[in-house]
């Protein structure tokens, strides 16, 4: 059976490897660019495809947290889209870029823990299978049209707004 939540966890580990090879471009920064580029797109293309696909049905079915994990959720893209524009500012290598970079690297990966503990159980818990499955199309196929990072909505978007808009 196709699962949405096992996609995001797949994306959750492609993003971690990402941050991984930056580690190991460390001193080259042709491959520190080369890195960076796939990473970026990815956060930001990540973040979008949850919006659209994920959040708005786990407010749909989630227990009463559901509520608050997406607010979290959009409250944490947004400071990963922030550090990701803010990187974009500087020379890749720089100290400037180096710093917003690390600033990704950290919102991110206190995101994906949160997600992972609480608002990917919570769906696990309450969608039915059917759900999951056809979540899993929708995403694979946003994915498809959007991977180039075309038409990806990277502003920050009002947490509350956007529960309101999807409950
Ligand atoms: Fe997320
Ligand atoms: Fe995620």
């Amino acid at each position: 059976m196709l699962d949405v939540t096992a996609l995001i966890l797949a994306d959750h580990a492609t993003l971690r490897r990402g941050f991984a090879m930056l580690d190991d471009a460390h001193d080259d920064p042709a491959a520190l660019a080369a890195v960076w580029k796939g990473l970026a797109r990815m956060l930001d293309v990540h973040a979008a495809c949850e919006e659209e696909v994920f959040y708005p049905h786990l407010l749909q079915v989630g227990d009463d947290d559901a509520e608050d994990e997406t607010d979290d959720a959009v409250r944490d893209h947004n400071e990963i889209r922030d550090a990701v524009r803010a990187a974009e500012q500087h020379g890749v290598g720089t100290d400037e870029w180096r710093a917003a970079v690390k600033k990704a690297r950290v919102e991110n990966d206190d995101h994906l823990a949160e997600e992972e503990h609480d608002a990917l159980p919570d769906f696990r818990r309450n969608a039915p299978d059917e759900l999951r499955a056809r979540l899993a199309v929708q995403w694979l196929e946003w994915r498809y049209a959007h991977d180039s990072g075309a038409g990806v909505d990277t502003g920050d978007k009002d947490p509350q707004q956007y529960i309101a808009e999807h409950s």
